[in-house]
């Protein structure tokens, strides 16, 4: 079978195909023949060598997302059978509960190989069934930015009907969270740096919508439009670059659910704002295979289509990274291997 394997190097080509032997499951494992995989901020940071406590994993196959058929079941599995439609989940041991170091180690495509090949195989306890209505393209973007959403608006976060979200950009978490809140019938606010994507983020429900280039104190139209409260809830995916703006968009007594490190990893963060107003803030990191789930049924209830902003085939690997740093894209950037 053909996987891609990182490389040594400091750029997005630092991946090349290998040809590697297909897997066989152990007793408890599943092998997938993956149809699609999604790409995510992280997968940028893991191929440049530059994700935190990572470093270079050299030999790994990369990308945490990834969905498509199982092919082959070992002797102890059960509920799953060949021919059955599935995703693997970010972290396969995390299971349910509260996360560790030793189930955060274990998330795919970091230091364990994830699904950026044509068989993969994980422990039958980190795999779903994908709703009927997704296609692979579509169901290959819900394992990391999909729970991650579902995890900052509903475990995380609280978003109740009637409550007003503010959401950052349009990439894959923010875009998953519009269609989250719009379903939990919240009122969202989300900014971007292009009014063509506002005008997509309006077709996909958002009630208002902030150019926050040409509006670079965007905190300040977030109150005016909540008649100076502030929005209940935000979902920081910006990191310290946005952090402080967020604090003054949200609410006394409202909430943050930050795993944003698009504009770095650490800066001042304005501690006084928290305090004074009470504000809560919920450290994310995507979510358990329990949560992977829930979100999956309510997708299924709903009907509700990811959006996949563009797409690339299997041969296309270093264009696909090179377009999601771009920024170009709306919501999800996949893998297509059909
Ligand atoms: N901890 C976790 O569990 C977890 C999980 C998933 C993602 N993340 C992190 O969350 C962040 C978003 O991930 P993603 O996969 O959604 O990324 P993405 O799809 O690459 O999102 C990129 C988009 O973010 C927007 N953006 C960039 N800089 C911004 C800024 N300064 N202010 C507002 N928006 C900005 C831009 O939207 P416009 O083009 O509309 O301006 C850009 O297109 C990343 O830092 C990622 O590492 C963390």
């Amino acid at each position: 079978m053909k996987a891609y394997e990182l490389i040594d190097g400091e750029s997005l080509s630092a991946i090349k195909i290998v040809e590697r032997p297909d897997p066989t499951p152990g007793p408890n494992e599943v092998v997938i023949d993956v149809k699609a995989c999604s790409l995510n901020y992280r997968d940028v940071l893991i191929a440049k060598g530059t994700y935190p406590a990572l470093g270079r994993t050299t030999g790994v196959v990369p990308l945490s997302d990834g969905a498509g058929i199982v092919s082959a079941v070992g002797d102890k599995v059960t509920g799953f059978a060949v021919g059955d439609r599935v995703a693997g989940a970010f972290m396969p041991d995390f299971v349910a509960g509260t996360l560790t170091p030793e189930l955060q180690a274990g998330s795919l495509g970091g230091a364990v190989d994830g699904m950026l090949t044509e068989k993969a195989v994980l422990p039958a306890h980190g795999v779903v069934h994908i709703p009927d209505h997704l296609s692979f393209a579509e169901a290959a973007t819900l394992p990391c930015a999909g729970v991650t959403a579902w995890y900052a608006n509903f475990v995380g976060g609280n978003v109740q009907p009637g409550d007003t979200v503010l959401l950052l950009g349009t990439g894959g978490v923010s875009v998953f969270s519009l269609q989250f809140a719009k379903l939990a019938g919240a009122n969202v606010i989300i900014t971007s740096s292009s009014d063509e994507k506002l005008q997509r983020a309006k077709d996909l429900g958002a009630d208002h919508t902030i150019n926050y280039r040409s509006n670079e104190d965007w905190q300040n139209e977030v109150l005016e439009l909540t008649g100076g409260v502030g929005a209940d809830h935000a979902v920081e995916v910006g990191g310290p670059g946005t952090i402080n703006r967020t604090l003054e968009a949200v609410r006394y007594g409202g909430s943050i659910s930050l795993m944003g490190v698009l504009t770095g990893m650490a800066d001042a963060v304005a501690t006084g704002l928290i305090l004074s107003k009470n504000i809560k803030i919920q450290g994310t990191y995507v979510g358990s295979v329990e949560t992977f789930r829930d979100m999956n049924k309510a997708i299924d209830h709903h009907k509700m289509t990811p959006v996949v902003g563009k797409s690339f085939g299997f041969d296309e690997a270093v264009k696909a990274l090179e377009f999601l740093e771009s920024g170009q894209h709306f919501g999800k950037v996949v893998i297509d291997y059909a």
